[in-house]
């Protein structure tokens, strides 16, 4: 009995180690930090803003470090933002004399060890960037015929997060690739947070392989620092949920992309909306700012309690647009908890439409798909206008221009004896 017992774990190690498909038990729920492509993009002239003394606005160890003390001291960190990751433009043009990877350096003289050092310093874990094909989509070296070394190489330097990028590589090569370097990843023993951009390149991807690879992937084009551009994303969403959304839950997410929040492109309003979608869809929270200089009202966004708990919320559901009529949209997330068996939900109304002035929207809970007789709601950006009520109705007011309202909807326990829903109420 003892040896049988032994052998069945000695096989089940066996399996485990050979395994292809993603057993680092992370990403549990959405991973939130920090990246820096959206608002920092590809700046290596770190000569510019020279006779500003903090100049840290280029890719380099200044503005990593910089963002490490804001995450912490500006609360980010304690809300649960974690990660600090390096998008693009951070390698040197050569691999070093034994072809390992290494940062430009100039940008990073201390080299990339040090930087994961003084992140882990802070409480927070580190993420970085490269792309399977020969080149990043900046142009600087890829991994794809360095697969093993650089997996290894990012395990030694402490990484906690990596993003592989999909440029100047074969789109029929991802099946094959993106498993492959999951496998290396999983070989070096180190717990990485593996974020793909396999289905951002395809036109019909995989996702049942995708999800068993992956912890998050890209499906969808760049965010850029605009309205539009976040609507593209929402509409694209929307749009095409039937194909993906399914494939969402602890340990493997979608995402829509960096937030945006913070920076010069959205409204107030339509901060909100992004903030109360993206928590929606169970999204990874990504900020891309400048952590200096954000707004304390959109910094109070950001850090919204109750928008992060529904983000993290341990059903790791997404959330689906259920109604799309007259530039009005009904998204809604099953989210905790469950009170006599029915889920409490997380509902954002969205107002896609230009008019001067704020529509006025009544919906019925139970036309929504929210089958407890009656819930008690609670507005998550505004709570004083919450109705006081337990209530089968939701009357609100949603701003024009992307604004929205953002509710959680929690069932009122069935009194004993007393049936929750009203049959013949259809
Ligand atoms: C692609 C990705 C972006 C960013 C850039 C870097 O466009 O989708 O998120 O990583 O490459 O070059």
């Amino acid at each position: 009995m003892y040896y049988s017992l032994l052998f069945v774990l000695y096989f089940m190690c066996i399996v485990i180690q050979n395994s292809d498909g993603l057993d680092n038990g992370l990403a549990l729920t959405p991973p939130m930090g920090w990246m820096s492509w959206e608002r920092y993009r590809c700046t290596i002239d770190c000569e510019f803003n020279r006779n500003d003394e903090a100049n840290d606005e280029c890719i380099s160890e200044k503005l990593f470090k910089k963002t490490a003390d804001l995450m912490v001291s500006e609360g980010y960190l304690e809300a649960g933002y974690e990660y600090v990751i390096i998008d693009d433009c951070w390698l040197a043009m050569d691999r070093d004399e034994d072809g390992k990877l290494q940062p430009d350096p100039d940008r990073f003289p201390s080299g990339i060890k040090a930087l994961a050092d003084y992140i882990h310093s802070k409480g927070l874990k580190f993420g970085i960037y490269e792309d399977y094909g020969t080149n990043t989509c900046a142009g600087y070296p890829g991994i794809i015929d360095n697969l093993e070394l650089d997996a290894q190489t990012f395990a030694e330097w402490d990484v906690d997060y990596i993003k592989i990028d999909g440029c100047y590589a074969n789109i029929s090569d991802y099946p094959k690739g993106y498993p492959e370097f999951g496998k290396y990843l999983n070989e070096t023993g180190r717990p990485i947070v593996y974020s793909c951009s396999w289905p951002a390149y395809e036109d019909e991807s995989d996702y049942e392989a995708i999800s068993k690879t992956c912890n998050l992937w890209r499906n969808y084009g760049d965010i850029q620092d605009s309205w539009s551009s976040a609507t593209s994303i929402i509409n694209w969403y929307g749009d095409n949920q039937d194909k993906f959304a399914q494939y969402a839950g602890p340990g493997h997410w979608n995402d829509p992309d960096m937030l945006i929040v913070g920076n010069f492109g959205l409204t107030y309003g339509q901060s909100r909306a992004q903030m109360a979608l993206w928590s929606l869809l169970a999204a990874p929270l990504l900020l891309s700012t400048d952590l200096a200089n954000v707004r304390p009202e959109y910094k109070e966004i950001l850090l919204n309690e109750d928008l992060i708990a529904i983000n993290k919320d341990p059903l790791g559901i997404q959330g689906l647009r259920i109604i799309q009529k007259d530039g009005i949209e009904v998204w809604t997330r099953p989210i905790t908890p469950i009170i006599d068996e029915y889920e409490s939900y997380a509902i954002v109304i969205l107002n896609q439409n230009e008019d001067p002035a704020p529509t006025k929207v009544s919906i019925r809970v139970r036309k929504i798909g929210l089958k407890a007789k009656k819930y008690t709601l609670k507005d998550l950006y505004d709570p004083e206008k919450s109705p006081k009520e337990p209530t089968d109705h939701i009357n609100v007011s949603v701003d024009p221009s992307g604004g929205v309202v953002a509710l959680k909807a929690t069932p009122v326990k069935r009194k004993l004896g007393l049936p929750q829903i009203n049959e013949i109420d259809n």
